[in-house]
């Protein structure tokens, strides 16, 4: 049975922030916190023209010869998103592979905004990523939640709030199955201080008004915390912000770069962060864009927390699945199962397509599937019918990781601790990665970079205790929190 949406297609869910300022642009509009698409004279939302923006921002479009170079360095065919240009643009993704490919350190970073305590599947695609890559890579990864952008950029929001919402998209974070040895996560309120608001300040002290208001749009009336906040999030691509996992040595941590995956939306911060960095003598960080995951509505625009028909949450049952699906999932088939039947459907503005291109990793049957709708010999129904099974199979896993997800581990995750990684296991290191290391540089090492056994010894050592320190004051945190 093919079924017409119920929802037309111009209407689109408003952006993603209901506090962000909304007048319907009639041209495309991606910033960090509007995403919409470009209105047609018909008055339709047209789906996000991503070339356009590679074009705008500067970006480079992630390449056939790129994705070789990738599966030579890494040994892994690249993910899905990668193959299928949901991840289509990058920054200086050579210098990761090739910092990669010679065993030098280098760091994974991310981050979300905590704008409520239900993350949806257009959330967590990011972190899957991350996972997927920290795991060719075997590399840290840091996860920054900005609570505090999600303050300023708020006018109802209160701190307590956001703080909560922290909390709570730390526990779905970590249910994507993160491995705390390797990776920390972070609340903006919390972990600010130290090391990351000297990195912080040094940042602000070089982008004026002017600037800020050039990358971002701000204007005389914005409060002056979100022009500051830009600092914040670009101080956390330095690894000297992260003494506790890449040492104190700040002259050596200063060279190692970080890649962060992100949505294309965050690019002008890290735009801005390149500069600076370059102006600090810091690694310029490197960069790895994705598309978003549509609205249940269509094309052009994203899924939105507080617009419960948009999206699917990672706490919906599967009743609510596939019911969501059923009812709001963009159709590009036709009106009658005959007429689908006679002229086929169009996978390309099809919702149910466009998620199974996320979530399906069988290339030859996905294509298969887009190739039997185009036909018509795959009805809507059996098409929504394989996405919701997926959805349903994607969510349920995660719910059952969810249960995991203890208060003890939040506080694990998040508390400062080092973290443990290798690196590319076909290179053999002179210099250990762990950030345990500030004896390198010291006497007796031969000005080769290899340590003595000694060296080694100590910062072996060094590190249990700290671990063990670690681990300590987050049972103590823990017994206080279950206490209470
Ligand atoms: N500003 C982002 C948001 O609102 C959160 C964020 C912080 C982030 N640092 C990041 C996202 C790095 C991607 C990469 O969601």
């Amino acid at each position: 049975m093919a079924s017409k949406p119920e929802a037309p297609a111009q209407e689109v869910p408003p952006a993603a922030d209901p506090d962000a300022p909304t007048t319907a642009p009639a041209k495309q509009s991606v910033d960090p916190w509007n995403v919409a698409g470009e209105v047609g004279d018909d008055g339709k939302v047209k789906a996000i023209d991503y070339n356009k923006l590679v074009e705008e921002f500067g970006t480079k479009l992630i390449e056939d010869a790129l994705l070789q170079r990738f599966e030579q360095v890494t040994g892994h065919k690249p993910h899905r998103f990668m193959r299928r240009q949901i991840v289509f643009s990058q920054r200086d993704l050579e210098v990761i592979l090739d910092r990669h490919e010679k065993g030098e350190p280098f760091f994974l970073y991310t981050g979300r905004g905590p704008s409520s305590d239900s993350m949806h599947i257009g959330h967590t695609q990011i972190f899957d990523f991350c996972k997927w890559l920290q795991d060719v890579f075997d590399v840290p990864l840091v996860i920054m939640l900005t609570d505090d952008e999600k303050f300023l950029f708020s006018e109802k929001r209160t701190v307590e709030e956001v703080i909560g919402y922290s909390q709570e998209n730390c526990r779905d974070i970590i249910s994507i199955g993160f491995d705390p040895e390797k990776t920390f996560i972070f609340s903006d309120y919390e972990f600010m201080g130290g090391a990351f608001y000297r990195n912080v300040t040094r940042f602000a002290k070089l982008v004026t008004y002017n600037t800020a208001r050039a990358v971002f749009g701000f204007d005389e009336s914005s409060n002056i915390g979100k022009i500051h906040f830009t600092s914040i999030q670009g101080a956390t691509a330095f690894a000297t912000t992260f003494p506790h996992i890449f040492g104190e040595d700040e002259k050596r941590v200063a060279s190692i770069p970080c890649l962060i995956p992100c949505a294309i939306d965050q690019d002008p911060y890290f735009r801005l962060t390149r500069d600076c960095a370059a102006r600090l003598k810091y690694a310029k960080p490197s960069l790895i864009h994705s598309r978003f995951l549509d609205a249940l509505q269509g094309p052009g625009s994203k899924m939105s927390a507080s617009i419960d028909s948009s999206a699917i949450f990672m706490k919906d049952t599967p009743k609510q699945i596939k019911d969501k699906i059923n009812k709001y999932a963009f159709s590009g088939g036709q009106e009658t199962a005959e007429l689908q039947r006679e002229k086929g459907g169009d996978p390309a503005v099809d919702v149910s397509y466009q998620y199974l291109q996320f979530f399906m990793d069988d290339d030859e049957e996905l294509r298969k599937i887009g190739q039997d709708y185009k036909e018509g010999k795959l009805l809507t129904g059996e098409l929504k019918a394989i996405c919701i099974k997926y959805l349903q199979e994607y969510v349920a896993a995660f719910q059952e990781r969810r249960t995991k997800a203890t208060d003890d581990r939040v506080k694990l995750f998040m508390s400062v601790r080092p973290l443990k990684w290798e690196g590319n296991p076909k290179v053999k290191r002179t210099v250990p990665l762990t950030g345990e290391s500030s004896t390198i540089g010291e006497g007796g090492e031969g000005g080769d970079g290899k340590l003595t056994k000694n060296q080694l010894k100590k910062i072996e050592k060094e590190k249990a205790i700290a671990a063990k320190k670690a681990a300590k004051a987050a049972e103590k945190e823990a017994s206080k929190g279950n206490a209470s």
